[in-house]
């Protein structure tokens, strides 16, 4: 589970992390009283669960209330990469002087946590590593030990700051593996950690990622998802059907049954995208081995409720459920939704029935519906239907 930036701000103060006051609401009124409260210059922060807000124009300075309420007027209800804004985070003006970089995540890779550090932060962090990857530290960070401080040390170090900045850095960069330890987090980022005017270090933006299996040691983490749960209904509703579902920033809905075949869909269908525009996939859609009328249906109706979507590959191999039942199932879909199901659909079957599974999809000769025999063909069919 992702948190918004506001419950990652608190989890931090929790933990002793130094960080600002915040204050989140909803309406530009409630903003506007919140500037009244923490006074001075505030910052109207965009709480979305997607990166580059500020760019976005999800983030604004206020010199005083007048300018927090016109801020929040403004940020409030924006789509920021096909997230709408219902919610702002009003904090606490900083004075910076510097803005650096600070992570720490599950490397699955090596089987290890990863630290990562870099004196130029606030910039997107994956053009920094792409574009100068030597201003980017990246030190393994073993399990067991974790970072004390003389790994902090070492962090700090690595990403060439001078002893007087490490002394500063170090308990903050412990405080973090702290949050990243105790709450059994896989992702724990800073960006920017600054250094303000008065010489203090702070958490200025965080982003934390919660492992859900360990959900059942953390009671506090159901609260937190009940009020992240409120705000990406496409996610909830997902949730809701049991559908192993993520959205992503791309306009080609996917649908596939069983996790390997919906990844590598992902891929071919970026793959097929460069030819069309630089469309990409829109999300990653599970329906599992038994694809029902009401799991497709399901599956649809969240796809189709993405207004980044622009078509839809639904990708599906027979085994135990064979294609027939399968496409029963996608016409089953299409007579539940109706009208609302409103943008075309590429499907490729195969495996065990697919001629009969092929013939059901013919007779019932649905308007938006292509059938295409083979993945790249489809995943080619739907790119360009996207891009249309
Ligand atoms: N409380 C604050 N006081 C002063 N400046 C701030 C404050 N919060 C953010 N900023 C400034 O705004 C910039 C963007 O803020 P932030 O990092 O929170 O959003 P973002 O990076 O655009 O969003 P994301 O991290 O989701 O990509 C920061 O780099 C910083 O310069
Ligand atoms: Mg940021």
């Amino acid at each position: 589970m992702d948190l918004f930036e506001y419950q990652a701000r608190d989890l931090f103060e929790a933990h002793g992390v130094p960080v600002l006051a915040g204050i989140v609401a909803d309406t530009p009124e409630d903003v506007k009283a919140a500037a009244e409260k923490l006074g001075g210059v505030t910052v109207v922060k965009a709480q979305v669960k997607t990166g580059g807000r500020g760019k976005a124009g999800g983030v604004k300075v206020a010199k005083n209330p007048d300018e927090a309420f016109e801020a929040a007027k403004a940020i409030l209800g924006l789509d920021i990469k096909g997230h709408v804004v219902e919610r702002v985070m009003v904090a606490a003006g900083a004075n910076i002087e510097e803005e650096y970089y600070f992570s720490v995540l599950l490397d699955r890779a090596n089987r290890n946590y990863l630290a990562m550090c870099s004196k130029e932060g606030g910039m997107e962090i994956e053009q920094l590593a792409e574009e100068r990857p030597e201003a980017l530290a990246r030190i393994a960070v073993d399990p067991i030990v974790g970072i004390d401080e003389a790994k902090a040390e070492e962090i700090a170090r690595a990403a060439g700051f001078d002893d007087e900045k490490i002394a500063k850095l170090v308990p903050v960069f412990v405080k973090l593996f702290e949050v990243y330890r105790d709450e059994d987090a896989t992702l724990v980022e800073v960006n920017p950690l600054v250094q303000t005017a008065e010489g203090d270090i702070i958490a200025l933006d965080g982003k934390v990622t919660l492992d859900d299996n360990a959900e059942f040691r953390h009671e506090h983490h159901a609260a937190l998802q009940a009020a992240a749960g409120n705000l990406d209904p496409l996610e909830e509703k997902a949730k809701e059907n049991d559908l192993n579902y993520v959205k992503l920033d791309g306009q080609v809905g996917i649908i596939g049954n069983g996790a390997g075949l919906v990844m590598s869909t992902l891929d071919v269908v970026a793959g097929a995208g460069e030819k069309h525009g630089g469309v990409k996939p829109a999300n990653f859609l599970d329906i599992g081995g038994g694809a029902s009328a009401e799991v497709m249906a399901a599956g649809l109706d969240v796809i189709l409720g993405d207004s980044q979507v622009k078509s839809v590959f639904v990708n599906v191999f027979g085994g135990i459920t064979a294609c027939d039942a399968v496409a029963n199932g996608i016409v089953g879909a299409l007579k539940t939704l109706g009208d609302a199901a409103s943008k075309p659909l590429v499907v490729r079957l195969d495996g065990n029935n697919v001629e009969e599974g092929r013939q059901i999809l013919a007779d019932f000769n649905h308007p938006l519906v292509t059938v295409v025999p083979t993945m790249d063909e489809a995943a080619d069919k739907a790119a360009e239907l996207a891009n249309a």
